[in-house]
């Protein structure tokens, strides 16, 4: 089988206030977004990668490396978006059941033994697979609104998304467009959960995590200047 890389990069970062796209900001004098192509790039697993941008992208192609790497400008309005016009690019090239491993921009910490340990868990899996963590903490639901009462939501069970996801590609390109809200659809997996089908949980790491609020960024830092496990 072969298996190709597809890296959403086309958001603004809001919750992380920054000046520009998160995206760019560096981590360990490296953009994220560079870190993530680099980990795809050292996997011999990997025939290519395609990273998606926005159309008026000023700043990609200058951490873009210049080999096994390709730049689509087609970046929607949501992450959902994003992968679908990615996908949808990459019509003449792909075939059906080729393997799509979908990867946040904003997680400079997978490597190259997370991209082995998820294809080769995920195998020949009907669905397909991601990474996520089991849960950790005592999770909390209000039922009134931000400040109204709450419940314990059981933890037993429950695991934080991770990415890559992956999904052959013919598989994936029909739950994204059958996809109702693109607001709700904040991973690749959920679209195909929701079409009935049940993806492959893979124990991801810590040093995966996604940069979302400014504090982030030096938890990530600390996670790239310590040796891999
Ligand atoms: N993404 C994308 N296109 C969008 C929105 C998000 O390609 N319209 C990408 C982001 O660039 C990121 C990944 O999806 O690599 C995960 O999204 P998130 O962490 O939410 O990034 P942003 O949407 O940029 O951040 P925020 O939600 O805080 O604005
Ligand atoms: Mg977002």
């Amino acid at each position: 089988p072969r298996y190709f890389a597809l890296i959403p990069a086309a958001g603004v970062g809001a919750r992380m206030a920054a000046s520009g796209p998160k995206q760019y900001l560096k981590i360990g004098g490296k953009p994220m977004l560079r870190h993530a192509i680099d980990a795809f790039l050292f996997s011999e697993l990997i025939a290519h990668t395609y990273v998606v941008v926005s159309a008026d992208d000023p700043i990609i192609d200058s951490i873009v490396p210049s080999h096994g790497v390709t730049v689509l400008r087609c970046g929607g309005a949501t992450r959902m978006e994003s992968v679908r016009n990615g996908l949808a690019a990459l019509a003449p090239t792909l075939r059906e059941n080729d393997w799509v491993l979908v990867h946040d921009a904003a997680r400079p910490g997978l490597d190259e033994a997370l991209i082995e340990k998820l294809i080769t868990t995920t195998g020949e899996h009907p669905v397909g697979g991601l990474l996520a963590l089991p849960v950790v903490d005592t999770v909390k639901r209000s039922i009134g609104g931000e400040l109204g009462t709450l419940s314990t939501v059981a933890r037993e069970g429950l695991w934080l998304a991770q990415t890559p996801q992956m999904f052959r590609y013919k598989l994936l390109r029909e739950a994204l467009s059958a996809a109702r809200d693109p607001n709700q659809i904040t991973d690749d997996a959920s679209a195909v959960e929701a079409l009935g089908l049940s993806p492959k949980l893979v124990e991801g790491h810590p040093r995966n995590m996604k940069v979302t609020l400014p504090s982030d960024v030096r938890i990530a830092e600390m996670y790239l200047a310590t040796a891999q496990p």
